[in-house]
């Protein structure tokens, strides 16, 4: 295969080196072989660590020079001291990216070691990702080499975060959470590859449908390349980000934290704007929107209707769709007097279409059937409030076969369900058969007020021939 990137490397090398693999469980040299061997990464592992000779039953060289093969990819978890004569090793041997797990660089005014870790890397051709990072991984190719938890779900979400532990920990709630993810990677310092040029690479990955950030700033003099490269980016696919530092005493966390220029917020908020981007204000709102793109459709049109078994729940949805610009529909006659075929004679046609508290499973199904077959609405939410009446369990399953059905009318669905324990099960057997499920009415409108911005800049685009 012709390589597309110059990251090609870094997302799918053939073989990895982990130069610092340990002997000992709990280390991070330790941890990040046995989460490539767990994630059942396809591609050759070569620990290299001179004092071992073997490592999880992996044998193991004295120097990544004493490697019988190519190695694509070393990933260095050795001590800052010696990571340039490891790095000086791995050009000799001609790896191609160096994944630089070690922490003690320019985020802590060690500019001179990171900098002769870039002229090392440029001598030999390679690229660095980092340093200051817990990894990358790739789930198509069942590549974890992160020292973060070892399960990753997969799915088509990909996540760049320059904050390490909030990355570490946000992969871990993203499984708990049913969001499937297509790539994790650690920024770091940005020594070499940095946000835009991961994000370019992802643009074109068939296994990513929307891209997460979590940015705390940019290198001085890079926001007009990044505005420009994120561009192209937002014409392919949707981009979110949060971006950290919003605050003058945020900023200054910033600066201490990753060495970054946090700058003024309302400068990065118009270049956002300017390149496309979404922008989340939290993290949770910013994977609320990544599971919406993730598995719905991008909105045919503006027309939403919203399928409700709670009249304030649907009140609560109808100040949420207004306040973030979601149009609903105003039915006509014959669309109301179908939906009131599907509800008992005190529930309400109109949009918010209320079921009533009586309502169950074949209520929901027929009302899910009108919109679905009405080419006037666009876009599908339905709440549940819970009730003794109707299992949740029972709608989450009636309600993806329903989405199944449909599948080729091509209109978003998100759903809300607001309840107890039972109602956050059901809201994982949709997540899990691709339904985006939200704990309230104002985060599932949310996402949709997202994907309708996405569209509308997308037709932008279109207008000026640009996708
Ligand atoms: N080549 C390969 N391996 C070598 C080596 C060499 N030249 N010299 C030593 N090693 C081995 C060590 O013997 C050790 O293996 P062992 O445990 O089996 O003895 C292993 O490499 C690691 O070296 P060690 O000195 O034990 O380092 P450490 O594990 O305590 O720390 C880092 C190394 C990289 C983890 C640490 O320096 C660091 O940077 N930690 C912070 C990482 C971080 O926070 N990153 C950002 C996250 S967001």
């Amino acid at each position: 295969m012709k390589p597309r990137s110059p990251l090609d490397a870094l997302f799918n090398p053939r073989s990895i080196a982990v130069i610092g693999a340990s002997r000992h469980p709990g280390k991070i040299g330790y941890t990040i072989v046995r989460n490539l061997i767990e994630s059942g990464y396809t591609g050759k592992i070569y620990p290299v660590n001179p004092f071992a000779k073997e490592i999880l039953g992996l044998k193991a060289y004295p120097s990544v020079l004493d490697i019988p093969d190519e190695v694509d990819m070393a990933v260095i978890a050795v001590p800052v001291g010696i990571v340039n004569r490891v790095a000086r090793e791995c050009g000799e041997k001609g790896v191609k990216v160096l994944v630089v797990i070690t922490a003690g660089f320019s985020e802590v005014g060690n500019r001179e070691a990171e900098e002769e870790l870039v002229k090392i890397a440029r001598r030999y051709g390679m690229r660095v990702l980092g340093p200051n990072i817990f990894g990358v991984a790739y789930t198509p190719i069942g590549m974890n080499a992160t020292f973060g938890p070892s399960r990753i779900r997969k799915g088509n979400i990909a996540f760049i975060t320059q904050s390490g532990a909030l990355g570490i920990a946000l992969m871990g709630w993203t499984a708990m959470n049913e969001l499937g993810l297509s790539a994790v990677v650690s920024m770091g310092n940005m020594a070499d590859i940095d946000v835009v040029e991961v994000s370019e690479w992802l643009a074109d990955d068939p296994h990513t449908r929307v891209i997460a950030i979590y940015l705390e700033g940019l290198k001085p003099g890079t926001g007009q390349r990044f505005i420009e490269a994120m561009k192209r980016v937002t014409a392919k696919k949707p981009v979110i980000v949060i971006k950290a530092g919003r605050t003058r005493r945020g900023a200054a966390a910033v600066a201490s934290h990753t060495g970054s220029l946090a700058g003024a917020d309302t400068l990065y908020s118009a270049g956002f704007k300017q390149a496309g981007i979404l922008r989340a204000e939290t993290v949770e709102e910013m994977f609320d929107w990544a599971r919406a793109f993730a598995t719905q459709p991008l909105p045919p049109g503006e027309n939403t209707v919203i399928i409700t078994n709670g009249g304030g729940v649907g009140v609560l949805a109808t100040d949420a769709a207004e306040l973030h610009g979601v149009p609903l529909l105003q039915p006509d006659n014959e669309l109301i007097e179908k939906f009131r075929k599907t509800m008992p004679w005190f529930g309400s046609p109109k949009n918010p279409v209320d079921l009533s508290g009586q309502a169950g499973v074949d209520n929901y199904v027929a009302a899910l059937r009108v919109a679905y077959e009405s080419d006037k609405v666009d876009n599908i939410v339905v709440l549940y409030c819970q009730t003794a009446v109707l299992d949740p369990i029972d709608l989450a399953k009636a309600i993806t076969d329903v989405a199944k059905e449909y599948r080729d009318k091509n209109k978003p669905l998100l759903v809300a369900m607001v309840g107890g324990i039972e109602t956050y099960e059901a809201m994982k057997v949709l997540n899990r058969e691709h339904i985006p499920a939200y704990p309230s009415p104002e985060r599932a409108v949310g996402s949709l007020a997202a994907m309708l911005r996405y569209k509308r800049y997308r037709e932008k685009l279109g207008k000026q021939g640009l996708v």
